[in-house]
């Protein structure tokens, strides 16, 4: 018996057919599958119209041998959902065959090593990885429609008949833009509403690469990793044969001729700083619990251990002052940033980089102040890879405020420059609005030391360009007041500029 299938990936005419023919008793070497247009002179069997039972499991008619009665597990019809997309001719009659002995041979079902069985397998795992490859390898291209303004349009070329069953995973991920995907067999093209399908097209029909795909291969560039290149895993992965549709397979050789070399300019680069620098300070190293901290190296190693607020765990260490003892002036800035905290210094990222730059007007040598912040722990938020500064929470400020008086009576400066609000809070015990208090020296410390108040150098940092010039000028005549003023309280009249 001659049995045809109009079209190849029909499913339900497939499971009608079959049924049929079970429910006949034919036997699978008495039928012949083919698929395509009907031709004049086939004289198929079951050519003409289905029965309306549409599933194998349903109950076959009285007429049906009692061996067909056997309904077939569910796993069966999804699997002939799957192979029945393979290019193979022979998946038609491996399908019935199965579909009779399973009728016939209740042991089947239970027998993982059955020939028939292992090679419907083989074949549904064929068909999902080619329906896997064209998910990853469709690339598009922007092509100009006169008449919907832009469509993007890609060239395929699948190894099985996986278009339709493949299509509505396309629509979902770019259900916003008209898109086709031209293969040699069928073509389908999704218009923003719905899913049509067509014959296939012709190779010539490729739309030319566009920028985006220019972008596309820059990017591939970029995140090639010539240290994990694995040659014939990335052949298993992108096997050969897609290669002459995916624009960066003309990269693949010339990236991996140079990987050897781009490798080991990697090796011998100077090492990236690690994120963590040093283990938290042991705990027994610490002073004694309330005792000030006696020099400078033993309140660095103790702030560096300390766990008085949050901030502390995750930092890399703690970045207390540098400069000299005896310094006529400490600058005191808010907290260490990023690089700061990295390099375990204060001011030497952006900000201390514009300070650098006004003392060096001014001739004010920075080996000759003191500089040091109010907080001595980072604190930043994450934001993927990066740390993004956090201005800290009062009562942080406050637990780490006894660090500051210790330096400060370490260091002994004659005058105090506090760089923004939160070193003039530390500085003064008080909230400052430092617009309004700027540029003047102020004397309200127990300690009797003046303190002079203006703008940190980040918040010059964040003006808008138009803004900046000016304000930085204005903010360097106050370092040059507070460099100038000895402190003395004579100077405490000085006012804002
Ligand atoms: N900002 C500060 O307040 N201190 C530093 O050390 C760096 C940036």
């Amino acid at each position: 018996m001659h049995v045809r299938l109009d079209n190849p990936v029909d499913l339900d005419a497939f499971r009608r057919h079959a049924r049929q023919l079970l429910a006949s008793g034919v036997p699978p070497d008495h039928v012949e599958w083919s698929e395509g247009p009907a031709s004049e002179a086939s004289g198929d069997l079951f050519g003409g119209a289905p029965g309306e039972a549409d599933a194998f499991e349903l109950a076959p008619p009285p007429s049906m041998p009692s061996a067909a009665r056997h309904p077939v597990p569910a796993s069966f019809v999804a699997l002939c959902a799957d192979v029945i997309l393979h290019r193979a001719p022979q998946r038609l009659a491996l399908l019935y065959r199965l579909l009779w002995r399973l009728a016939h041979e209740p042991a089947l079902r239970h027998d993982p090593l059955d020939a028939d069985m292992m090679q419907a397998q083989l074949m549904a795992k064929a068909v999902h990885r080619d329906i896997h490859k064209m998910r990853a390898f469709v690339r598009f291209t922007r092509v100009a429609d006169a008449e919907v303004g832009e469509r993007h349009v890609a060239w395929f070329e699948p190894d099985h008949r996986i278009v339709e069953a493949n299509a509505p995973f396309f629509a979902r991920r770019f259900a916003q833009m008209r898109w086709a995907i031209l293969t040699p067999e069928r073509c389908v093209e999704w218009d923003g509403q719905a899913l049509s399908f067509r014959e296939g097209a012709n190779r010539r029909e490729k739309p030319p690469p566009d920028a985006g795909e220019q972008l596309w291969l820059t990017y591939y560039e970029h995140i090639f990793n010539p240290a994990r290149l694995k040659l014939a895993m990335m052949r298993r992965e992108m096997p050969q044969r897609y290669w002459h549709n995916l624009p960066e397979a003309a990269l693949i050789q010339p990236l991996a001729e140079a990987a050897g070399a781009r490798s080991q300019s990697m090796i011998d680069a100077p090492a990236t700083p690690t994120r963590r620098i040093r283990a938290p300070m042991p705990l027994h190293l610490l002073p004694a619990s309330g005792a000030a901290p006696a020099t400078l190296d033993e309140l660095r190693m103790a702030a560096h251990a300390c766990r008085g607020c949050p901030i502390g765990a995750l930092a890399t260490q703690a970045v207390c002052g540098e400069g000299p003892v005896g310094a006529r002036h400490m600058l005191v800035g808010e907290q260490p940033g990023d690089q700061e905290d990295l390099a375990g210094r204060p001011f030497v990222g952006p900000a201390g980089q514009l300070l650098d730059r006004a003392m060096a007007q001014l001739g004010w040598a920075r080996d000759s102040v003191y500089l040091a912040n109010a907080v001595k722990h980072f604190k930043y938020e994450l934001r993927g890879k990066r740390r993004i500064h956090k201005t800290a929470a009062q009562r942080e400020a406050e637990a780490c405020a006894h660090w500051l008086d210790s330096e400060i009576s370490l260091v002994r400066p004659q005058a105090l420059v506090a760089l923004g609000a939160t070193a003039a809070r530390a500085l003064l015990g008080r909230p400052v609005a430092v617009q309004a208090e700027r540029g003047a020296w102020v004397h309200e410390r127990a300690d009797g030391l003046p303190v002079f108040v203006t703008l940190h150098p980040s918040a010059l940092l964040r003006l808008p360009d138009g803004e900046r010039a000016e304000a930085y000028e204005r903010w360097r005549a106050d370092l040059a007041r507070a460099r100038e003023a000895p402190g003395s309280p004579s100077a405490s009249v000085a006012m804002a500029a």
